[in-house]
């Protein structure tokens, strides 16, 4: 039986999120730099789309670039930012083909060169596509994001569009750069570090961590397909006691 015949395709996750961690390690075991190791990364992007795609996993975040990533050598900030232009600009048509629907979170006035407009041409090319949808955290922070809302609703009250009661917890999601998308059931960091990094604080409130110690350019298809069974494995409890969710299932 493989791996994916395990899974439950009626109890996976609507959404994974991942932060792709290793690249420069996987590039130095091999006595590369570190760029070699991000050309890598993208052949398991391949990988994980066409699991998700098996796994009926409706949306996939990907953290591509945070705002902490600028403080990188610039060879290195200038060559991810390269890649990402030709990533998008050879992977379009496969990606309309395939159904995949294309969008950001993050702040892309900040990219550089054409990484912006090669952005908004994959939105506009597959935005009609119904298929899994691929969300590139690019040029994104958890706190960025925050303050960007935090500052939009003050603006609100500020001129009387809301009084402060109205502001709930659905307000504040709506103004965050992930309205629209629900939050992530699965989130998987590979590279075998323990740590959010700034990610999708507010989205994973009630998320379930998978950490694996396999560097990103060697994440496969399988070891999506594991994270899923691993996450089907857990018990969601959601505050609540284990007999309460035995109950109502
Ligand atoms: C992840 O790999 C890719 C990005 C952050 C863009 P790293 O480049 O962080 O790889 P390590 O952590 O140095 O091995
Ligand atoms: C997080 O990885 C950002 C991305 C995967 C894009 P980093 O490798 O930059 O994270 P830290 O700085 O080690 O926590
Ligand atoms: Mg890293």
């Amino acid at each position: 039986m493989s791996i994916l015949e395990k899974i439950d395709l009626n109890n996976t996750p609507e959404h994974i999120a991942i932060i792709m961690d290793g690249n420069g390690r996987w590039a130095k075991q091999q006595g590369e730099n570190r760029l070699f190791g991000h050309n890598f990364g993208v052949e398991s992007v391949r990988e994980v789309l066409k699991a998700a795609q098996q796994a009926n996993v409706t949306y996939l975040t990907l953290y591509a670039f945070s705002t902490e990533n600028w403080n990188r050598p610039k060879e290195e900030v200038e060559g991810l930012m390269s890649l990402l232009v030709h990533t998008i600009s050879n992977e379009v048509g496969e990606l309309n083909k395939n159904n995949v629907c294309i969008s950001t979170i993050g702040n892309l006035d900040g990219l550089l060169g054409d990484a912006k407009q090669e952005m908004l041409n994959a939105f506009e090319v597959t935005k009609d596509n119904t298929g899994v949808q691929l969300i590139l955290a690019l040029n994104y922070s958890s706190k960025w994001e925050m303050v960007e809302a935090i500052k939009n609703i003050a603006q609100q009250v500020d001129q009387k569009e809301i009084s402060i009661s109205e502001i709930t917890e659905e307000l504040v999601s709506n103004e965050l750069t992930t309205k629209n998308i629900p939050d992530p059931e699965l989130l998987i960091r590979t590279s075998g570090e323990h740590r959010v990094s700034n990610f999708l604080l507010w989205q994973i409130a009630y998320t379930e961590f998978y950490f694996t110690p396999i560097l990103w350019p060697d994440f496969k298809q399988e070891n999506l397909y594991e994270a899923i069974l691993d996450y089907q494995s857990r018990e969601r409890r959601f505050g609540m006691v284990s007999e309460q969710i035995e109950k109502n299932s």
